[in-house]
Formats: C-alpha cells, sequence, structure tokens
C-alpha cells in the first residue's frame, strides 16, 4: 500500500502559494490508517516509551491511537483555556506573530519517556514547542514522529537534538 495515494493534496490552501496535505482520505481508510499507526507503533515499541504526547489536533489523530496500540497514556497539548486543572505554557514564534500551548502540569513524571506524535512536520514550531512543555515537567523525549514532513520548510533544524520518524516527504 503507498500511503501517499490517501493524502490530498489542495493548491493554494488555507492562501495562495499553500499547498496543503490534508490526512482526511488516509484516516478515512481503515486499513491505510492502520498501516500508518502501526508504522509508528513499531518504532515506539523498540523504544521502551512510557506516555505519548500530541498538539491539538491533529496530533491527537496519529498520537492517541499509537497510545492505545503500545497501551500507555497519552497526554494532549493544548490551546490556552482548553485544559480545566493547573497547567503550564510555552509561547513561541510563528511566522507572524506568537502562539501559545499549554500542558496539565501533572501530565508527565520526572523520568517519563515521551513519544511526541502529529501528522506534519512544517516549519517545526509546534513541535518544538511541545518538546519544550514535556521537558519543562522533566520528561524525556526520545523521538516525533509524524505522517507527513515539508522538507521545504526545514522544520527538523528545531529539533536537530532529536530522532525523528516521518512516514511521507513533500
Ligand atoms: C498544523 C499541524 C501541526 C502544525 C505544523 O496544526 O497539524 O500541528 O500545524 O506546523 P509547524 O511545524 O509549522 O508548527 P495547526 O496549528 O494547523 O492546528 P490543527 O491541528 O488544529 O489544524
Ligand atoms: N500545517 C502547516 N502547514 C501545512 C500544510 N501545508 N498542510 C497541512 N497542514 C499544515
Amino acid at each position: 500500500m503507498n500511503l501517499e495515494d490517501y493524502i490530498a493534496s489542495i493548491p493554494d490552501y488555507p492562501e495562495e502559494g499553500v499547498t496543503f496535505r490534508d490526512i482526511s482520505p488516509l484516516m478515512a481508510d481503515g486499513k491505510a490508517y492502520r498501516e500508518a499507526v502501526n508504522k509508528i507503533v513499531d518504532y515506539a515499541d523498540k523504544k521502551q516509551i512510557d506516555m505519548v504526547v500530541g498538539p491539538e489536533a491533529r496530533g491527537f489523530i496519529v498520537g492517541c491511537p499509537v497510545a492505545y496500540e503500545v497501551g500507555v497514556g497519552f497526554a494532549p497539548v493544548r490551546k490556552p483555556g482548553k485544559l480545566p486543572r493547573k497547567t503550564i505554557e510555552v509561547t513561541y514564534d510563528k511566522e507572524y506573530g506568537q502562539d501559545t500551548l499549554t500542558l496539565h502540569e501533572d501530565a508527565i513524571k520526572p523520568g517519563q519517556r515521551v513519544l511526541v506524535c502529529d501528522d506534519l512536520l512544517a516549519t517545526g514550531g509546534t513541535v518544538k514547542a511541545t518538546i519544550d512543555l514535556v521537558e519543562k515537567l522533566g520528561g524525556v523525549v526520545i523521538g516525533c514522529a509524524f505522517l507527513i514532513e515539508l522538507l521545504d520548510l526545514h522544520g527538523r533544524d528545531k529539533i536537530e537534538d532529536y530522532e525523528i520518524l516521518t512516514l511521507l516527504d513533500y
């Protein structure tokens, strides 16, 4: 099965010049979704992880089934004001302006081995902020897994100290 056949490419969305890589056809096909998730599970199984962490919203689509299949917990990284208990936060620079992500302060215990999952690596800002949140709590990020990497945006330069698994490159 070629997973690339299940990614839709939409020109000029959400703005001119951007090609949006849409994973919803992959999610809509049970075999393709399972194959993609299983590839990340195979990687995670070799790393003895304790937790999976993923940023909203598409990081949940990848991270939750991985956590379920490995048999570990999942901690959601969310935009401010969404998590109901005490949180820590990290603010990071985007192309225009800044953004903030939050994590419950008891989501990760010191020393826990964490796999960060998301659908797509673009500039790397989201995954770097997610890593910073995990490390603030004393977690050990053992790797980052994505379905898709957008090579032109060089997101991996922001996380060069970490292992990266990507299933498809554009
Ligand atoms: C997208 C994508 C990644 C992030 C990648 O999420 O799901 O999380 O952008 O971009 P970066 O590497 O430049 O940070 P988005 O912020 O669009 O949110 P969504 O998942 O809620 O659609
Ligand atoms: N997030 C950031 N850039 C993206 C793109 N080109 N397609 C889908 N999601 C994205």
